[in-house]
């Protein structure tokens, strides 16, 4: 059976990766942005989780939320809780079938202000009258990227090296968030890993040689218990390494490409 389904966060790096997947497995997808683009092959519809606005147009007549929209460098409490609070309520009184919520790997471990408002996030959803789903995933092999983009201009690069992450391709995290995508919430979902656990100073140092650079990577100690909890592994989980492409893999389609 096909369903209608609101996509959040579709503009977003998950978000870019689900749309496709969605609509291949047969979903009706209304996809929403507080911008949305000018794009034909989709369906879009304006939503702001902060102010509410196209909140009730949105979830009406849908059988599945997938909330993948997220404020990781903005006002995470006003988007991920609050946001997150406005949509399970809307979505309970238009009696929509499943709400899946993604998540990160160790919000519940690790004290920083962002995985603490996801953490109170998956309790909004849990504890909402909404039927539910929560799908836990360790950080998107992009995400790392990026971070290492932005240092990659100094020239030395101060980083906590000794922190652990299992980073995943963002395809393989849509795979599995799409297989839970269905009216039959599923409460919460084994959690889904990248295929090996690494220190930041070997991702880094692989991300750096992808590159052809040559700049030192200096080890920054990092007091407090959120370092402490990134380097005691709370944000990975290796019993569950689901994804495949590893971060040497990643980077090698990365920069082949650009390089071509
Ligand atoms: N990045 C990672 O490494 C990682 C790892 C594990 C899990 N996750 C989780 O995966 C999910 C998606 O993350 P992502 O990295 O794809 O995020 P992202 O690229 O930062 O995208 C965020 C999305 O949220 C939307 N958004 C922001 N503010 C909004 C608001 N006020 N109202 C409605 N929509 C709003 C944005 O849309 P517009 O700007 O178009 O409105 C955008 O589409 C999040 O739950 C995140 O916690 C991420």
């Amino acid at each position: 059976m096909s369903s209608r389904t609101l996509l959040t966060g579709a503009t977003g790096t998950l978000g870019q990766a689900l749309l496709p997947r969605l609509r291949d497995d047969g979903h009706d997808v209304l996809a929403a942005s507080r911008s949305p683009p000018a794009d034909d092959d989709t369906a879009w519809q304006t939503l702001d989780l902060v102010d509410g606005t196209g909140l009730e147009a949105a979830v009406s007549d849908v059988d599945v939320v997938v909330h993948a929209a997220t404020a990781p460098q903005g006002d995470s409490e006003a988007v991920d809780v609050r946001g997150t609070e406005r949509l399970v309520e809307a979505a309970a009184d238009a009696g929509v079938s499943n709400v899946l919520y993604v998540s990160i790997v160790g919000v519940d471990e690790i004290p920083l202000s962002y995985y603490q408002h996801k953490h109170e996030a998956e309790r909004v959803v849990e504890a909402s009258e909404v039927p539910s789903t929560v799908v836990r995933a360790t950080q998107f092999h992009s995400f790392l990227g990026g971070l290492l983009d932005g240092v990659s201009r100094l020239p030395v690069w101060p980083l906590p090296t000794k922190l652990r992450l299992q980073p995943i391709a963002v395809e393989e995290v849509a795979d599995a968030v799409v297989e839970h995508a269905t009216p039959d919430p599923a409460g919460r979902v084994p959690v889904v890993g990248g295929p090996e656990v690494r220190t930041l100073g070997d991702l880094a140092r692989a991300y750096r040689a992808a590159r052809g650079l040559r700049r030192p990577v200096v080890r920054l100690p990092l007091p407090g218990k959120v370092a402490r909890g990134f380097r005691a592994g709370d944000a990975t989980c290796p019993d569950r390494t689901v994804g495949t492409t590893t971060w040497d893999e990643w980077l090698a389609g990365r920069y082949d490409q650009e390089t071509a």
